[in-house]
């Protein structure tokens, strides 16, 4: 892989140790202030650049995680590759907490977050309808396999907004909908890292059944840390795995998103 990999790690995964040359890095971004400095460094010689996305000491909710300064300055480190790990709850009996689920759909049901590069003076429409690189995905599927985690290949991940849980009849809904699993931080990162013709996967760690379980409660915190706990451990060996495995090409068109997307035409505009 030329290039650098990324990982934005969501709750329980705040620093990767074992790094070469380590270093946490600021970075300034025109679109604000990212989640925490960056730790970069070297894993088995690939270069590669970690965000805690809640920052470290969780300090960011769902809500204010800043996702375009966080995908701006891991462009401006380089990164090509990023993969997002983040914890979800299930919809499905079969996925259950502790497994890994990577993600190959999303539903954005989020309103309170600024989503898009492009706007006011540039205005620009990238294609989602595959909105993960299949390549990068098929790579964190095999990594985690390897790393022995029983991991979903595919799903689809419903964003909503947070920070609380869903109610039990949101939960019937989007079960019935045909959603996977959810959670609070995929969206909009997957659209601006699209945006930011980055290759995209995200491995989402299952906490809890949400609320829609017979057998189980409505879904709480403690639940999620106790199982988060130990998603941390695997989601480190995810990470090592991976680094020997990026895949060194591309069969999606991740990295020319912008090619036709760029509607703005400084031709048309009044002199
Ligand atoms: N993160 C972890 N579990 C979740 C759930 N059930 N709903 C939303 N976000 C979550």
């Amino acid at each position: 892989m030329d290039g650098r990999f990324g990982i934005i790690g969501g709750s329980g995964l705040y620093d990767i140790p074992g790094l070469s040359d380590a270093s946490w890095t600021t970075v300034e971004s025109p679109w604000g202030v990212p989640s925490d400095a960056i730790l970069t460094g070297t894993l088995d010689g690939v270069p590669l650049a970690f965000l805690p996305r809640h920052g470290r000491g969780h300090v960011h909710a769902p809500t204010t995680v800043p996702d375009r300064a966080n995908i701006d300055a891991m462009k401006r480190l380089g990164v090509t590759h990023l993969v997002s790990i983040s914890a979800c709850g299930s919809f499905r009996e079969d996925m259950a907490p502790g497994d890994f689920v990577v993600v190959d759909q999303f539903i954005d049901r989020t309103f309170a977050r600024e989503k898009s590069f492009f706007g006011t003076g540039c205005v620009a429409h990238v294609s989602l309808a595959d909105p993960v690189c299949p390549d990068l995905s098929a790579a964190c599927v095999t990594a985690g396999r390897g790393a022995g985690i029983t991991m979903h290949d595919g799903g689809t991940y419903l964003a909503m907004e947070g920070p609380q849980f869903s109610t039990r009849a949101e939960s019937l809904m989007y079960r019935a909908w045909g959603c996977d699993v959810i959670g609070m931080t995929n969206m909009p990162e997957a659209k601006l890292a699209r945006e930011a013709e980055l290759h995209y996967a995200s491995v989402a760690m299952i906490t809890d059944y949400d609320s829609w379980h017979p057998d189980h409660g409505a879904v709480d915190v403690a639940d999620v840390i106790r199982t988060l706990q130990g998603n941390g451990t695997k989601a480190r060996d995810l990470v090592v795995a991976l680094a020997r495995s990026l895949p060194r090409r591309c069969t999606a068109g991740c990295a020319t998103a912008l090619t036709h997307a760029v509607m703005t035409s400084p031709d048309q505009r009044d002199p």
